[in-house]
C-alpha cells in the first residue's frame, strides 16, 4: 500500500461550483489555482477533480464527448499543467475523474458506431435488436426508466445505465479497451497521480443480457460487478496504473464488504480502495425511498467497514460528494447544533481506519440549499425523478420534499468564500443559485474564527500526521448497541486511541467503558470548551492512551 495513500487526505473539487476566474458565472481551472494556498492551510495532500473533460453537460461532465480535452469553460491543457506544477511544487498531488463506464452520445465513437450495423465502432458499445416490439430486456437505468434506447437509424437499440445521452460502452471488446489504456496512459503521461473511477463495478455486462429479476434496479445482478469485472481491471492495473506507480479510488455501487475485497484486497490490489455506500442508507432504502435517519444504521454500516477491510484492504472515509447531500444537514443539526454536530461528524468518521476525503465546503459546515422551486435545480437526475414520480401519481408537495433533502444538487451549489455577492464565487451570474446562508456561513468567516469548523478540520488532519495510531491503529467499536453513542478504540504499537461522539441533542451519560478509564487517558481533541461527566449534545472527544 503506498505510504502516500495512506497517510494522505484527498480534498474534492466540483469544478464548476469551485471559484470562477473570469467572471462567466462557471468555476475554472485558474480559479483552483488561485485557492491552492486555502487548501494547503486545511492540510490537504491531493485533490479529486470531478470530470473537466469537453462534454454537452447532460450530466455536467460525467458524459464525456473528449477524452482529449478540456471542456473550454474550465480552461486550457496549459492551465492543467499549471495545476499540476503548482500542486507538486507544493507536494500535493492531483487524482482525476476517469469515466470509463459509458461516454457522452456525443463521443465520436458513438456517433460512427450509430451510423450502420457494421460500422467498425458498433462494437464500442451495446446494440442489440429489439425482442419483436419489446425491448431487449426489462433492465433499469440508474436514473429511472429502461436501460435501452431505440434509434431509428439502424433500428436497434443502445444500453445506458444513465441518461440516454450516456451510451455504456462495451468492455468486451478489446480495441475499447486499448483505446481506454491508451487515454489513460496520455493523462499519466501529463502528470497526474490517480484516478477516481467512476461506477467502476459496472463495466462487465452479462453476455446475452438476461432478464433482471424483480428488483428496485431491474438487471443489476447482470450488471454490478458482473462476470468479467476482475479481469478488466486487472488488466488495466498491469497495464497501465502499475507502470506509472499511480493510485485509483473505484466508485462502487451496491457493493458489500466482503464482495470489496475481491477489488482491493491488499495482496491484488485491482484497485487502492473504494468508495462505499453501505454508510450512506442510514436515511434512505434507495436514495429517493427516504427513512428516518438511524444512528445505529450509520454506525453499523461503518463499523462493519472497517471490521471486514481492517487489515486485509484499506478504506475510504467520506461523508460527501458532488451526489450526496450535505452531511450536517442529513445526520447533524445545521440549525441549532451546527458547529457540534458538524464537529461531531468529522471526528467520529476520520478517526477510523482510511484515507479521509473532504467534500468542498465540507470542511465549513455548508448546508443544504432548501431551494422550493424546482427551477432551482439542474441536476438531470433530480428532474428524471420528478418526472418519474409525477407519473407514478405523487404530489408535487411530495417530490419536492424528497428532492428538498436529498438532490445532488445540495452539494453542487457554489463554494462559499466570503460575505460579498454570489459569496466570492463570481461576479457573474452563478450556473446555479448559491446558498442564501453565505453571509454567515463562508470561508472568511471561517478563517477568522480561531473556534470554526474549518480549524477543527485542520486539527483532525494534523494529528493524523502527528499520531501513526490515527493511520495505522487497528479498530473496535465499544458501544455496538448503543443507540446515539458512537465509541470505538483504535490499538498500536502499545497506544490506544478512544473516539466518543453522541449523535444526539441531549445530554447523555456515558456507559461503563470496560477497561477504558477516561480518567487516564489524554484528551487530544474535543468539540466543546469543557468536558463533564455527560456528554454534550452533538459532542465528541478523543482521548488517547500512552
Ligand atoms: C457517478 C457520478 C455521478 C454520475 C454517474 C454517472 O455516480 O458520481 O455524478 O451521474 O456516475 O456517470
Ligand atoms: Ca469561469
Amino acid at each position: 500500500m503506498k505510504h502516500w495513500v495512506k497517510n494522505g487526505v484527498v480534498y474534492q473539487i466540483y469544478p464548476r461550483s469551485f471559484q470562477d476566474s473570469n467572471n462567466d458565472g462557471i468555476g475554472d481551472i485558474p480559479g483552483i489555482i488561485s485557492r491552492l494556498d486555502y487548501l494547503q492551510e486545511l492540510g490537504v495532500d491531493m485533490i479529486w477533480l470531478s470530470p473537466i473533460y469537453d462534454s454537452p453537460l447532460v450530466d455536467n461532465g460525467y458524459d464525456i464527448s473528449d477524452y482529449y480535452n478540456l471542456l473550454p469553460d474550465y480552461g486550457t491543457l496549459e492551465d492543467l499543467k499549471t495545476l499540476v506544477n503548482e500542486l507538486h511544487r507544493r507536494g500535493m498531488r492531483l487524482v482525476m475523474d476517469l469515466v470509463i463506464n459509458h461516454t457522452s452520445n456525443e463521443h465520436p465513437w458513438f456517433i460512427e458506431s450509430a451510423k450502420s450495423t457494421d460500422n467498425p465502432y458498433r462494437k464500442f458499445y451495446h446494440w442489440q435488436k429489439g425482442k419483436g416490439r419489446k425491448k431487449p430486456n426489462n433492465w433499469m437505468s440508474l436514473f429511472g426508466g429502461s436501460v435501452w434506447e431505440y434509434d431509428e437509424t439502424t433500428q436497434e437499440y443502445y444500453l445506458h445505465l444513465f441518461a440516454k445521452e450516456q451510451p455504456d460502452l462495451n468492455w468486451e471488446c478489446k480495441e475499447l479497451r486499448s483505446e481506454i489504456k491508451k487515454m489513460i496512459r496520455y493523462w499519466l503521461n501529463l502528470g497526474v497521480d490517480g484516478f477516481r473511477c467512476d461506477v467502476i463495478n459496472l463495466l462487465s455486462k452479462t453476455p446475452g443480457y438476461p432478464k433482471g429479476k424483480l428488483h428496485l434496479i431491474r438487471g443489476h445482478e447482470h450488471f454490478i460487478n458482473g462476470p468479467q469485472i476482475h479481469k478488466y481491471l486487472k488488466e488495466l492495473k498491469k497495464e497501465v496504473f502499475d507502470q506509472y506507480d499511480a493510485f485509483t479510488v473505484g466508485e462502487a455501487i451496491f457493493l458489500k464488504p466482503e464482495d470489496a475485497l475481491a477489488y482491493i484486497s491488499f495482496d491484488n490490489q485491482e484497485l487502492t480502495m473504494v468508495f462505499q455506500f453501505d454508510h450512506m442508507s442510514a436515511d434512505n432504502f434507495f436514495k429517493w425511498f427516504i427513512r428516518p435517519f438511524k444512528p445505529r444504521r450509520l454506525m453499523n454500516a461503518l463499523t462493519k467497514w472497517q471490521d471486514t477491510i481492517n487489515g486485509k484492504g484499506w478504506n475510504t472515509l467520506y461523508w460527501e460528494n458532488h451526489d450526496q447531500p450535505r452531511v450536517v444537514s442529513r445526520f447533524g443539526d445545521s440549525e441549532r447544533y451546527h458547529y457540534q454536530s458538524a464537529t461531531m461528524l468529522a471526528t467520529v468518521l476520520y478517526f477510523q481506519q482510511g484515507t479521509p476525503f473532504i467534500y468542498q465546503g465540507q470542511e465549513i459546515g455548508m448546508t443544504n440549499p432548501q431551494f422550493t422551486d424546482l427551477s432551482d435545480y439542474q441536476d438531470i437526475e433530480t428532474h428524471r425523478i420528478y418526472w418519474l414520480g409525477k407519473r407514478l401519481g405523487l404530489s408535487h408537495k411530495r417530490m419536492m420534499k424528497k428532492i428538498i433533502y436529498m438532490s445532488r444538487d445540495n452539494a453542487r451549489t457554489p463554494m462559499q468564500w466570503d460575505d460579498t455577492e454570489n459569496a466570492g464565487f463570481t461576479e457573474g451570474k452563478p450556473w446555479i443559485k448559491v446558498n442564501p446562508n453565505y453571509p454567515e456561513i463562508n470561508v472568511r468567516n471561517s478563517l477568522a474564527n480561531p473556534d470554526s469548523i474549518f480549524y477543527y478540520y485542520q486539527k483532525i488532519i494534523a494529528l493524523r500526521k502527528q499520531f501513526p495510531i490515527v493511520v495505522e491503529g487497528s479498530f473496535k467499536e465499544l458501544l455496538p448497541k448503543h443507540q446515539k453513542i458512537y465509541c470505538y478504540l483504535r490499538d498500536y504499537d502499545g497506544k490506544k486511541l478512544l473516539v466518543i461522539g453522541n449523535f444526539s441533542d441531549k445530554d447523555l451519560a456515558i456507559p461503563d467503558l470496560n477497561d477504558s478509564d477516561l480518567t487516564k487517558g489524554k484528551l487530544i481533541l474535543q468539540n466543546y470548551p469543557q468536558t463533564s461527566e455527560m456528554l454534550k449534545p452533538y459532542e465528541a472527544r478523543v482521548y488517547l492512551f500512552d
